[in-house]
């Protein structure tokens, strides 16, 4: 048997690896085989994936050392960051300056960074119809990722940027699911207006990224925009009714509003949310259906995963 090709996945206990994870050892015969980072070896969620078939190896991005460790003998590195967990876009690009150069390092032939958009070409720190946060981002979660393309760029790394899609799961995960206003009734609330939101279940990630590994070559020096469907608020809520058998509203606000809301990270997704809004055209465009489909054919609809999610999704 040829020797297998193996992905070395950040984040392979989360999302987007975990769901890369899960896609290459469901085919056992595509070629290839997984490394799966993790910080703790010795966790429930690295057990599982190393009975699944992984190899499972300790790397944490905030240390080069193992990051380099962890990519040696690699063929490819799908590479990810984490916001959420610290709230710093310094820390983003840290990270992924961190994996590019053990990429680098590590001669890796084809690395996916997983990425957005830098949403300050559109909206420069001038442009008033949002703040400007933390000094010099507009949507500091998307910002430093899309900064870091050009730090994978300039190391001359065989690179696909892959551009993400808002995770359904969400709904479930993110307190983002459908809540009870004062009138009793159940609503999701968004600043997107009349506008398509671009969605993607989590799980596909990571299944359009082994979509592009088992590609070759085709991809590298390219980006690629994934999602599972484009829905306006009220499309969304309108599945989300159907699936739950009890009435969903749409609560449209103003996005002055939602960065007014005080939770944690309220104005970056207040932010997001109008970006989104505001160059709706380009943000769909750049996330081509058909394509995302052909990369990865059990790509969900969001009635589809509502299908298999909706018994999740807290209801508020
Ligand atoms: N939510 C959305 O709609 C959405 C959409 C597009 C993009 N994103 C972006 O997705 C990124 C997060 O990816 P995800 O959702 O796949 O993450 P996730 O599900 O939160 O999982 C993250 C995993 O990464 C690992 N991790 C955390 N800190 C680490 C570190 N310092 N070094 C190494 N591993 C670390 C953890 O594993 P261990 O504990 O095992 O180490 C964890 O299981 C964020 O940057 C977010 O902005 C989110």
């Amino acid at each position: 048997m040829a020797t297998k090709k193996t992905i070395a996945v950040v984040g392979a206990t989360g999302a987007q690896g975990g769901g890369l994870v899960r896609a290459i050892l469901s085919d056992p015969q595509g070629g290839f085989a997984v490394r799966a980072l993790t910080r703790d070896v010795n966790s429930d969620k690295a057990k599982e994936l190393a009975k699944l078939g992984a190899e499972v190896v300790a790397a944490d991005v905030d240390d080069l050392e193992s990051l380099k460790r962890a990519f040696q003998g690699a063929y490819g590195a799908f590479c990810v960051t984490f916001f959420w967990a610290h709230f710093s876009p310094e820390r983003e690009l840290a990270n992924a300056a961190n994996m590019a150069q053990a990429a680098k390092h590590a001669a890796i032939q084809h690395v996916i960074w997983s990425t957005l958009e830098d949403t300050r070409k559109w909206v420069p720190l001038s442009d008033n119809r949002m703040p400007t946060l933390m000094g010099k981002y507009k949507v500091p979660h998307l910002d430093a990722k899309g900064e870091a393309d050009q730090v994978f760029a300039n190391l001359g790394l065989p690179v696909t940027f892959l551009l993400t899609s808002f995770y359904w799961d969400n709904f479930i995960y993110f307190g983002m699911g459908p809540k009870k206003g004062p009138d009793g009734k159940l609503a999701i609330t968004m600043p997107m207006g009349d506008k398509k939101l671009s969605g993607i279940a989590a799980e596909d990630i990571g299944r359009c990224a082994y979509g592009i590994f088992k590609r070759g070559r085709e991809f590298i020096g390219k980006t690629v925009g994934i999602a599972g469907e484009h829905l306006t608020g009220a499309q969304m809520a309108a599945s989300l009714t159907k699936a739950l058998g009890q009435e969903v509203r749409y609560n449209d606000v103003p996005p002055d509003v939602y960065r007014g809301f005080g939770f944690p990270g309220a104005e970056d997704l207040g932010n997001m949310f109008q970006f989104k809004r505001d160059f709706n055209e380009y943000f769909c465009g750049a996330r081509n259906l058909e394509a995302a489909r052909a990369l990865n054919p059990a790509l969900l609809t969001f009635d589809a995963w509502l299908a298999q999610n909706k018994a999740c999704i807290p209801l508020g």
